[in-house]
């Protein structure tokens, strides 16, 4: 973010907002359970199981191919696995015309939301939102153009907003602008507004896709390798905003190679390596971890060097395939 300013609040949901009591970690917001996916006789997950608490960052780690995009994909709607169930328990924004919040959202009980078998969009309007490995905005669309496809998921008037110019539509396409303003102003990209999204610098576009999924009103993030290709001062910048986005509720689900980064805001991670969970616990477990030490952040005399702290995009992050997220 540009003079590594620490972010202003996430502005509210389109409309007004009731505070509402702080989330408890002890509650899950999603419990995934044996999930496996696999492509012909590739097992890319496989049995995996994970608990985040509700408002936690719970990170991802683990080496190339391991399955982290993967688990994104099944939990995004992307992929269906063969086996193995994901159930997300969403907040939606408490508002005066639904005061109940959660509750009130159709097909949500004690037992939660199933995502798997859910189509990305329905995934989406449940209150979960992603950013992509490969950065996927439209590059000729405006910064804020690029955030209002985001905002508009959550719109009520939908596709008759254009059909039916009402003084309801209006107003609420003003607080769409309005919004998707704020929303680049909380991720620091305020002097960027009219830009084409394909114009701004790596770390921008980044940050441009957190507003757009931010735009949805997520009760979850998913953010996968948000750091990669970034500076040390990006870097910085990306976990106060990460800690911004979960000081406003929101629970992030993080995959990151940068295990310094990771360690600064996640207090729970769970390492996949071949598809399988090896290990879960906090960053200093993880780094102690045996296991972990050795398929992941040890180098040849079998010490922890937070080698993958190095990584930057082209090694660990980006691949040009464009696989990630097809079908
Ligand atoms: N659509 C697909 N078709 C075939 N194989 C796939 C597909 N998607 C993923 N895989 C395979 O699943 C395995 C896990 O891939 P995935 O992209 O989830 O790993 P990752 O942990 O995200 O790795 P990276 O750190 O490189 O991003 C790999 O062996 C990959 O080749
Ligand atoms: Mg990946």
């Amino acid at each position: 973010m540009s003079g590594a300013t620490v972010p202003r609040p996430l502005p509210a949901p389109i409309s007004r907002t009731i505070p509402q009591p702080r989330p408890s970690v002890a509650d899950p917001i999603l419990d995934v359970r044996d999930v496996t996916l696999r492509f012909g006789g590739l097992t890319s997950l496989d049995g995996v199981s994970l608990r985040q608490g509700r408002g936690s960052v719970l990170a991802v780690i683990g080496p190339n191919g391991a399955g982290k995009t993967s688990l994104f994909n099944c939990l995004t709607g992307a992929y269906r696995p063969q086996q193995g169930s994901a159930r997300f328990w969403p907040t939606a924004p408490a508002t005066s015309a639904n005061p109940a919040g959660a509750s009130a959202l159709e097909g949500v009980g004690e037992g939660g939301v199933e995502l798997v078998g859910r189509s990305p969009h329905r995934v989406a309007r449940v209150g979960i939102a992603r950013t992509f490995q490969n950065i996927r905005l439209f590059p000729e669309m405006s910064a804020v153009e690029n955030v209002q496809v985001g905002v508009e998921v959550r719109a009520r008037a939908g596709a008759l907003r254009g059909l039916v110019p009402t003084r309801a539509v209006r107003r609420e396409e003003r607080e769409i602008l309005e919004r998707s303003h704020l929303l680049l102003d909380f991720v620091g990209l305020r002097h960027r507004v009219r830009w084409p999204a394909g114009s701004l610098a790596y770390g921008e576009q980044r940050r441009l896709e957190i507003a757009r999924a931010l735009g949805t009103s997520p009760s979850l993030l998913l953010l996968d390798e948000p750091a990669a290709g970034a500076t040390a001062s990006e870097r910085r910048d990306l976990v106060a905003l990460i800690r911004a986005i979960v000081d406003q509720g929101v629970s992030v689900l993080l995959i990151e190679h940068d295990i310094r980064l990771v360690a600064a805001v996640a207090r729970s991670i769970v390492v996949l390596n071949f598809g399988r969970v090896i290990a879960t616990g906090s960053p200093e477990q993880i780094r102690s971890d045996p296991a972990v030490v050795e398929a992941y952040l040890g180098d040849s005399d079998g010490r922890a060097d937070d080698r993958a702290g190095d990584r930057t995009a082209g090694q660990a992050g980006d691949r040009a395939d464009g696989r990630e997220g097809r079908r």
